[in-house]
Formats: structure tokens, sequence, C-alpha cells
């Protein structure tokens, strides 16, 4: 009797054992996939709630269409395979809105421009605008075979031509230079031997969209600071006022940076008196 007796309830622990072992091997199972889920689900979460939330500062869109209309763009794609069109539905989706006399282009003078347009409220940059809000300083591009955004190990900026951050900028710069109109002003930096350089985003792209029909005048201030080099009789900036579109006016002044600055901490003073 007793050999079966013990015998018994030692099959039946053995058997308790391997169930045991056969839930806490499912658990473990169940933990990893929750935890995996969750840590991508923030990583692809972290990005696309950056956008919508400064998506939804401009109260006119449909920010969740927007960013589909985004992803589209770049995801499932090769990080260098994505080229300026691929952003056209999405600049049909929240089209660039014309700001006449209002729109100010830059060039190597970017905390300068955005400091004084921030504080003043005089004019609007393509960084002001709703796409270019969104995407100032962020990184993103997809990866073949998933659908998801990816932040980090994107190409840079000169990796790829096709690249999704750098063909967004080309596509977006030019969608702002469409809609330019009445007088247009661009912050150029004095501190450069070439100010208006021919491989900017400014010279490549936007004033060739520059149109007389729209346009009548491009007014570049050159900020000019203690170790400025080019003044306003530089040979690039003779060459800008060449390639503007026929009938349209223009003109260059030199503008200390420390009188910009002035204006940015004295808001109050009219729209366009600061130069
Ligand atoms: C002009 O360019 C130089 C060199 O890149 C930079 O250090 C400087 O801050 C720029 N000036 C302005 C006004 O942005
Ligand atoms: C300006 O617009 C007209 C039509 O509106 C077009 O024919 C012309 O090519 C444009 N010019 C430039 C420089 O884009
Ligand atoms: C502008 O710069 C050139 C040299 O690049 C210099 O000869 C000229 O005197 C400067 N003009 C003014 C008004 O500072
Ligand atoms: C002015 O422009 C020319 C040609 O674009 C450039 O080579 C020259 O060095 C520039 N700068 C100065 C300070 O003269």
């Amino acid at each position: 009797m007793e050999p079966e007796d013990t015998r018994v309830p030692d099959k039946k622990r053995k058997r308790r054992c391997l169930l045991l072992l056969c839930a806490s091997a499912v658990l473990l199972i169940i933990v990893l996939v929750v935890v995996l889920g969750v840590t991508l689900n923030q990583e692809r979460g972290q990005f696309e709630s950056i956008f919508i939330s400064r998506c939804e500062k401009f109260k006119e869109y449909d920010c969740q269409n927007v960013w589909s209309v985004f992803q589209e763009a770049y995801i499932n794609k090769d990080p260098c395979k994505v080229p300026t069109e691929a952003y056209d539905p999405l600049i049909a989706a929240a089209p660039f809105k014309p700001a006449c006399n209002r729109m100010m282009f830059w060039s190597k003078t970017k905390d300068v421009v955005h400091d004084f347009t921030e504080k003043t409220d005089c004019f609007i940059t393509l960084e002001d605008t709703l796409l270019g809000s969104v995407l100032d300083g962020l990184t993103w591009c997809g990866k073949e075979g998933s659908s998801a955004t990816f932040t980090t190990d994107c190409p840079g900026w000169t990796q790829c031509d096709n690249n999704p951050v750098r063909s967004f900028w080309n596509r977006a710069s030019a969608g702002f230079a469409d809609v330019a109109c009445g007088d247009v002003t661009a912050m150029m930096n004095g501190s450069l031997i070439t100010p208006f350089s021919p491989t900017s985003i400014f010279a490549s792209i936007e004033v060739k969209r520059f149109n007389s029909s729209r346009v009548r005048n491009l007014k570049v201030v050159l900020v000019m600071q203690k170790n400025a080099v080019a003044n306003c009789t530089n040979m690039s900036l003779k060459n800008l006022e060449e390639e503007l579109d026929q009938g349209i006016n223009y003109d260059c002044k030199e503008v200390p940076e420390s009188q910009i600055k002035e204006c940015s901490v004295h808001p109050e003073k009219p729209c366009g008196s600061c130069w």
C-alpha cells in the first residue's frame, strides 16, 4: 500500500510541476510580448504625438488626416529613395496660404530670424506655417518592410539626396515660395563670404519660384555682425538680382544684428520700421 500511496501523488506532483512550468513559460512570453509592444508603441507614438500636438495648435486642420498623408510619403520605403514629389499629397492636404507683404525667407540666419519673427508678429517664415512648425527640428524615416516611423538611424542631410527629411524641406520650401506675394523679405548673412550661396535652399529652390505676377519686390536684409565680410555690393547678391523673374524689383539693405535684436525686444514698433 505504502509504495503505491506515495507513487500516485508523485505522478500527480510531476504533472502539476509540468503544468506550472508550462504556465510560467506562457506567462513569461505574454510579459515579453507586452513589454516589447509597449516599447515599440512608445517609439512610434512619440513622434506621432509630437506631430499631432504641434499640429493641433492650428485649429483649421484635421491633424489625424495630415498625419496619415504625411506618413504615406516615406513609410515602408528605402530612406534614400524618397523624392520631393512624395510630399505632393501632403502639400495638397495642408496647403500654404499666401500672406502678402509678410513672407520672410532666410539663408544661414535661422536663429536671428526666428527670434525676430516670434517676438514681433510682423513676418511669417516657413517654420511658422503648419507643416514647417510641425516638422521643425525633427528627424524621421521609414524602412522597407515596416509600417513604422523611425527617428534614429535615419540618413543624414547630405548622406543621400532623396532622404525623407531633406525631400520634405525642399518640397515645403518650394510650396512656400510658390505662394509668395507682394513685398517679400529675405534675411541673409553678412558674415559669409558668399551670402547668396548657389547651394542654399533659398538660391536653388525658393528664388526660382518667385513669380512676378505675384511678387512685387524682394528686399534683402543683410544682417551685419561685427565680423561681417560681405555687403550689399557683393557679387553673389548681384547674381540674386539677376536671377529674379523679370518684373520683380530688388533692393538690399545692410542692417546691424544689434538693430534687429533691439526690434525684437521692443516689438511695439510698427512692422517694417526696423530697417
Ligand atoms: C552667419 O553665419 C555664421 C557662420 O555660419 C554664424 O556663426 C552666424 O551666427 C550667422 N549670423 C546670423 C546673423 O545668423
Ligand atoms: C509665373 O507664372 C506664370 C503663370 O501664372 C508662368 O507661365 C510662369 O512660367 C511663371 N514664372 C516663373 C518664373 O515661375
Ligand atoms: C563693400 O565691400 C567691398 C569689398 O567687398 C568694399 O570694397 C566696399 O568698400 C564695401 N562698401 C561699403 C559701403 O562698405
Ligand atoms: C562676393 O561674391 C563673390 C561671388 O559670388 C565671392 O566670390 C566673393 O568672395 C564675395 N565676398 C566678398 C566678401 O567679397
